[in-house]
């Protein structure tokens, strides 16, 4: 659980496993992979869907290098990018200069600097990843529904329980590299946490589906949709090729969309994604 100074930082195992690990400079380019524009294409897909009529004002907490709020500011929205990390909005700030329409700072998504019911949307594609504490896991969505306006769309990501196993073991056969990561891996299928395997290696917290939903619940949102963000995709080892001819590529998304909502399949894939909403303001009493 975080620990908050007086000056606003916080020290807890997370923020200093997560440091490690973007420090390594992954994260810029994770997006352009195969398996990132699948999980990029589909995420839009959902978003897009459910986002209000631009000009909205919309939340990226935990955006990253910032693909999402450039997408959203592209459609016409403005947009306030928070990320734990200075050097994701460094790189925001400095590949796209101060993009029009867009706010970027460091901010942890426990605690926000934005105001209470002041956003149309948040989109929270991220930081459940890390927080390792129930607890903290709540605070972040706590945040987001208090800075968005009843009735507004949230839109909350998660790593599946089943990805360390199914993506890393299976696909990645990183047995062959981490000679410890089968013995987590039977370890975090019980607890969710993800710890690390070496120094920057990727860790945090895995949810179960019903597990998502009751976090999202408890912090007073409701559960509009649940879906699976990349079905199988994750497994296919020509998923490139198939990305870049026009038939094949259609195909992988199609079967994404198909088995998106199946409850035995919702953990197959590497994300969760839930589209949440704050619940609308009671009508006035005037009696
Ligand atoms: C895997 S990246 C996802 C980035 C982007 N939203 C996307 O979906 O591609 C997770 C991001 O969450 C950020 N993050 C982790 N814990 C956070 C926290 N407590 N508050 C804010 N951001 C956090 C990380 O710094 C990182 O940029």
């Amino acid at each position: 659980m975080a620990r908050w100074q007086q000056d606003g930082t916080v020290t807890d195992p997370a923020v200093a496993d997560a440091t490690a690990y973007y420090d390594l400079g992954g994260e810029a380019d994770r997006l352009d992979e195969p398996l990132g524009r699948v999980e990029f294409g589909r995420t839009v897909e959902v978003v897009g869907a459910l986002l209000p009529a631009s000009p909205a004002v919309v939340a990226d907490i935990g955006g990253g290098p910032g693909r999402y709020s450039l997408w959203l500011a592209a459609r016409g929205h403005r947009v306030h990018h928070r990320d734990l990390m200075p050097a994701h909005v460094e790189h925001l700030r400095s590949t796209a200069g101060d993009p029009p329409g867009v706010d970027t700072a460091v901010a942890d998504a426990r605690r926000l600097d934005l105001a209470d019911s002041s956003v149309d949307a948040v989109l929270l594609l991220g930081p459940l990843y890390h927080l390792y504490a129930r607890a903290d896991r709540l605070q972040a969505l706590a945040e987001a529904r208090r800075i968005a306006r009843p009735g507004a769309p949230v839109f909350v990501a998660a790593i599946s329980r089943w990805a360390p196993r199914l993506h890393g073991l299976l696909v990645n056969r990183l047995y062959g590299r981490h000679a410890d990561m089968a013995a987590m891996v039977d370890r975090m299928e019980g607890d969710g946490v993800m710890s690390p395997l070496f120094p920057g290696s990727f860790c945090g917290y895995a949810h179960r589906p019903g597990e998502l939903r009751a976090e999202i619940e408890e912090a007073g949102l409701a559960v509009d949709d649940l879906v699976s963000v990349e079905g199988l995709a994750f497994a296919l080892p020509d998923l490139e090729q198939r990305l870049a001819d026009p038939v094949d590529r259609e195909v992988v998304f199609a079967s994404a969309r198909a088995v998106q909502r199946v409850p035995e399949l919702l953990g197959l894939g590497p994300h969760l994604l839930a589209v949440a909403r704050v619940p609308p303001e009671p009508p006035v009493d005037r009696d």
